[in-house]
């Protein structure tokens, strides 16, 4: 099985040191910079505007993954793509209209992401699954890291991967919310892709990066 791209969210790091932390986790071997956007109304936590994002983009040239936990969203879409924001992934509780915002993702030259909350019916992927470049499985309620691991989502990645290969499409099948090397092989052999992981990532500070993500590639 080819191992997942591995995508640590900075949500976990030393927001004092912001900059070292992202130059660090790319010497690391990270595939992806994962950013976590929260609002304080879609979600209980306030954390990193587009400026935030503007200022690390020239620590790294690897790809920006911005998860915007934001509503309403498509305000913020043209600030966070501009700042470098490479996908650009959304839940579809934070709009009234993810067909038309995924496809302004897609406009503004970004890869498009939609977001399945644990209780988010995938029935939504099957309407827009054409429009995706990415699907991200919540594996906890958003909002915080740090959190377990929901053991019921390794079968609604079993039901995306389905959905994905029925429609020929080959967007990167994500998880995201207590991944750990203890569940990252299960998460893979479930059809999954691409790993978000903080804390997992950040244990033992920046001397244990790239051992923390190595175990995760498994
Ligand atoms: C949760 C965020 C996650 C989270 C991951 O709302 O989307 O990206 O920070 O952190 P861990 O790996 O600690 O669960
Ligand atoms: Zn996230």
């Amino acid at each position: 099985m080819p191992s997942p791209l591995i995508c640590p969210s900075i949500l976990a790091s030393d927001f004092s040191r912001l900059g070292e932390e992202v130059r660090a986790l790319d010497e690391a071997g990270a595939d992806w910079i994962h950013v976590d956007v929260m609002d304080g109304h879609f979600v209980p936590n306030l954390t990193i505007g587009p400026d935030v994002v503007k200022a690390l983009r020239s620590c790294t040239d690897k790809p920006f993954d911005v998860h915007l936990m934001v509503a309403p969203v498509d305000p913020w879409l043209e600030a966070y793509r501009k700042a470098g924001a490479d996908v650009l992934s959304v839940h579809p509780e934070s709009g009234p209209h993810l067909h038309r915002t995924l496809g302004r993702i897609r406009d503004l030259g970004a890869r498009a992401g939609v977001v399945f909350n644990p209780a988010t019916p995938l029935a939504i992927l099957e309407e827009v699954v054409e429009l995706v470049d990415l699907v991200l499985i919540m594996s906890v309620n958003p909002g915080f890291g740090g959190q377990s691991f929901i053991r019921a989502s390794l079968a609604k990645i079993e039901r995306v991967r389905a959905i994905l290969d029925r429609a020929g499409s080959d967007a990167v099948l994500q998880v995201d919310g207590g991944v750990t090397a203890d569940n990252a092989a299960a998460c893979v052999s479930a059809g999954a892709t691409a790993l978000v992981a903080g804390t997992a990532v950040f244990r033992g500070g920046p001397a244990a990066y790239a051992a923390n993500i190595a175990a995760l590639k498994g």
